[in-house]
């Protein structure tokens, strides 16, 4: 749940947000004017602002400035009416977090706010480095006293003050985020915005307008300026997640921004200085990349120099039971239960275990073995199961044969003229999973909605809307 500040003068619009985010399970606070969101912001920051740039008194732009100065990592998505972008493009050049058009799509604005959401999170939520174990509870935490994980520590209290280029290195699951967030936290610019980039996620046509902007006409669709990430981080930081995987022609800008702290937005002529602190993480072998010609020798030299490597998790193994006691503690407390511990053979099947998929795969199979839990201490079995599946399974029914019976219910679906086909199979589907998820959970719609990664509010209306029905209990 977050807390989520809509201003707009429009009072039918502020309801139909209340309404829309209060089912997705946000608090929602209204202003109507701009004095009365900074106002509002001034008395508890939120955890997002959705703004129209319109308003009688003071406007958009203005109040986000205002906010800005209170709380620079304040996501604040601007609405705009077309033919106004211009305003709303001025502030997202000055640090907002995008902007939306008027009138808009539901789905359009419920990605767009949860992407927000997250980019908030990242910059703000606080990453604890490793305190006594027990005493991590309210915020994240790096977890584990090896040896190797106290070196960790080490560089990150060391790196995080000065402004380096620092090449976050380790196999997917180690930790690289965290160690890159709680490396801002400790920096000076830990009060800045930090905007997080991942190479692999965004396409590569995409990547390069999202890193750097664009200027109106770049390119067919480039119909509005566009400011990138970096423009946006001025100031701040900026995290390059996966940057072994960045392509070789967005590398040359990298690094070029390096070495003379200055960008162009594609297809602009005017060259930007701009002041942000470069954090980058790989899982990959940069080296054989440099060799294949697929990484640059040049930005490869520069980014070594500042190296921290966090180590596999089945090379300090002894970090394993703080960290299973750490999920279990979170995990229980998320899912409203009792946290039941675990036995000693279940510790040994954790010790035992390989864990290809690092912390995450541990973290994901205690999840797991938690949800399925009837009671009781976990026991071997229990966790075993949960580590033996823990890689998502496919479909089993795809793909599916060509004369089966889903195919067949598929066309029949697709057989209504005039319906939409998709949502009906969807719905059907739907309805499926929730059952199974509630089967599971004896019912229990919090835990059922965590299983699932709904929101309870919108797991509630699809339970009412599927009609099922649940036993009776307080939940
Ligand atoms: N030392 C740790 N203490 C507590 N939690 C951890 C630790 N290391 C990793 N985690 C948790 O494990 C999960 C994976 O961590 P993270 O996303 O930082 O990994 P990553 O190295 O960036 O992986 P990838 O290469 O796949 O992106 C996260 O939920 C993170 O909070
Ligand atoms: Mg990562």
């Amino acid at each position: 749940m977050a807390e989520i500040l809509i201003v707009d003068d429009d009072g039918q619009l502020r309801s139909s947000f209340e309404k829309l985010l209060t089912a997705e399970g946000h608090l929602v606070r209204t202003a109507s004017s701009g004095e009365a969101g900074l106002e509002a912001v001034q008395e508890r920051i939120p955890d997002l602002v959705v703004m129209d740039v319109r308003m009688p008194g003071m406007d958009g732009l203005e109040a986000f400035e205002a906010m800005h100065r209170i709380e620079p990592r304040l996501p604040v998505v601007i609405m705009t009416a077309y033919g106004s972008t211009d305003t709303a493009i001025k502030a997202t050049k000055l640090g907002a977090y995008d902007y939306i058009l008027k009138p808009f799509d539901i789905p359009d604005v419920l990605e767009l706010i949860s992407q927000a959401l997250e980019a908030g999170r990242f910059m703000r939520a606080k990453v604890a480095l490793t305190a006594a174990p027990g005493e991590e509870d309210d915020s994240e935490a790096l977890i584990g006293q090896s040896r190797a994980m106290n070196e960790v520590y080490k560089s990150i209290g060391r790196v995080a003050g000065t402004d380096a280029l620092v090449l976050i290195r380790g196999e997917s699951g180690t930790g690289k985020e965290l160690v890159a967030r709680a490396i801002f936290q400790h920096s000076q610019r830990s009060k800045r915005p930090f905007m997080i980039i991942n190479c692999v996620a965004i396409p590569d046509t995409l990547l390069e307008s999202e890193l750097f902007g664009y200027e109106k006409g770049a390119f067919t669709g480039a119909t509005q300026r566009r400011i990138g990430k970096i423009e946006q981080a001025n100031h701040g930081a900026v995290f390059l997640d996966e940057i072994g995987d960045m392509p070789v022609n967005i590398q040359a800008k990298i690094l070029r921004l390096l070495q003379e702290k200055k960008i162009e937005r594609l297809g602009g002529r005017e060259t930007i200085d701009v002041d942000v602190r470069i954090i980058a993480a790989t899982n990959r072998d940069l080296e054989a990349a440099v060799a294949e010609g697929a990484f640059r020798e040049d930005l490869y030299y520069r980014l070594k120099v500042v190296t921290l490597t966090i180590p596999p998790l089945r090379d300090r193994k002894e970090d394993i039971p703080q960290l299973a006691n750490y999920f279990l503690r979170r995990f229980a407390r998320d899912m409203d239960m009792d946290n039941p511990g675990l036995t000693k053979e279940a510790l040994e099947a954790l010790m035992e275990y390989n864990w290809p998929g690092n912390v995450r795969e541990l973290a994901n199979a205690l999840q797991k073995t938690l949800v399925f839990s009837r009671g009781g201490a976990l026991g071997g079995p229990d966790v075993l199961k949960a580590v033996g599946d823990s890689k998502n399974g496919s479909c089993p029914l795809a793909p599916y044969s060509p004369d089966g019976p889903l195919r067949d219910w598929v066309r029949s679906c697709l057989a209504a003229p005039g319906d939409s086909a998709f949502d009906t199979c969807m719905d059907q589907i739907g309805r499926l999973v929730i059952r199974e998820a509630l089967e599971i959970t004896d019912g229990n719609r919090t835990r059922a909605a965590k299983l699932l990664g709904l929101s309870r509010p919108t797991l509630l209306a699809k339970i009412e809307k599927y009609g099922l029905r649940i036993k009776a209990q307080i939940s």
